[in-house]
């Protein structure tokens, strides 16, 4: 059966592809895109969010605005290595044609009437921090335990990528992300533990470029921006990681990866800020609420990613 998808997004290079990846699913029915901040500030991906669902051919797609920084600060700024990775627009500097639709407020109430109407039928799928979801778990007493979510983000077995410890999307609010965790929803990690084996090349964005459309011609460009950063920033792996478009192919398809049923927590005090581990309290719950990834079938993924990429791309 389809399955509907809510996309929690701070778009991002791989957020942008985590989108194609998800309306290029026949399994699932994205009903909203919902908005972070993060690689952008939360008006630039929001835009971003809108001219990319318009050229993949989904503008009657909702977005929604959501919280523009942790409730623990006053605001955001971004991050000088997030600019770096993704270019200052977030998109690597690829111009897009602005959206004839706007955004709206209310993502936190989106999730959380989405939620209410759909249950087991939803999936939320969460590439930026976890702000929008503790909003909604704080507001909302239901949600927690009837939201399916499926995260980018942490890192378990791993070193983070902002910090020895910890991850980005974890390290913007790893309050939030740690209310999430131990608030029983039932949570799906997946962290650089598996994204970072996901790696895609210009062998592959050739094959997009091959095709000419505009959305292909886009993705090639924006994804070759992130391949050169990654060159810079992590030459050891010979590509650039996959995260968010992993988290949509695991919401598609579990099978893809290896789950670990374990309660989780994120550190919030002291140098480890920002780590996710086991909860230590929970450590005998029979009840396992969350799932980390642990291993990840490559070549089956990297299967999926340019059949389904690639789907949109052509046919945009
Ligand atoms: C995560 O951080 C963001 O920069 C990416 O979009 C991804 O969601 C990887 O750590
Ligand atoms: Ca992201």
């Amino acid at each position: 059966m389809q399955k509907k998808a809510i996309l929690d997004l701070d778009t991002g290079i791989d957020d942008a592809l985590a989108l194609a990846y998800a309306l290029g699913s026949p399994e699932l029915e994205v009903i909203g895109v919902t908005t972070t901040y993060g690689n952008v500030l939360l008006e630039t991906g929001a835009a971003n969010d809108l001219a990319l669902l318009e050229l993949f051919g989904a503008p009657e797609v909702p977005v929604y605005l959501g919280e523009p920084h942790a409730q623990t600060k006053d605001g955001f700024e971004v991050l000088e290595i997030s600019a770096f990775i993704h270019g200052q627009n977030g998109i690597g500097e690829v111009e897009l044609a602005k959206a004839a639709a706007a955004a709206q407020p209310g993502a936190v109430d989106f999730l959380i009437s989405s939620v209410k109407e759909h249950g087991d039928d939803l999936v939320i799928i969460a590439t930026g921090p976890m702000t929008n979801l503790s909003a909604a778990i704080a507001k909302d007493e239901t949600f927690a335990d009837n939201a399916h979510i499926v995260i980018m983000g942490g890192a378990l077995t791993v070193p983070g990528n902002v910090s020895p410890w910890a991850e980005a999307n974890i390290n913007q609010d790893p309050d939030a992300a740690n209310d999430l965790f131990r608030s029983g929803a039932e949570v799906t990690m997946i962290g650089l533990d598996v994204t970072l084996q996901t790696l895609l090349t210009k062998k592959h964005t050739a094959q997009w470029r091959e095709l000419g459309t505009p959305a292909a011609i886009a993705l090639a460009d924006m994804t070759d921006y992130y391949i050169k950063a990654y060159d810079t920033t992590a030459p050891h792996l010979g590509g650039c990681g996959l995260h968010d478009p992993l988290a949509v192919g695991v919401a598609v398809d579990p099978s893809l990866v290896t789950l670990l049923p374990i309660n989780l927590k994120v550190d919030v005090e002291g140098e480890t800020r920002g780590r996710t581990i086991g909860d230590e309290v929970r450590l005998n719950d029979q009840v396992r609420t969350s799932r980390a990834a642990v291993a990840v079938d490559v070549d089956r993924f990297l299967n999926e990613f340019m059949t389904r990429i690639g789907r949109v791309a052509a046919a945009n």
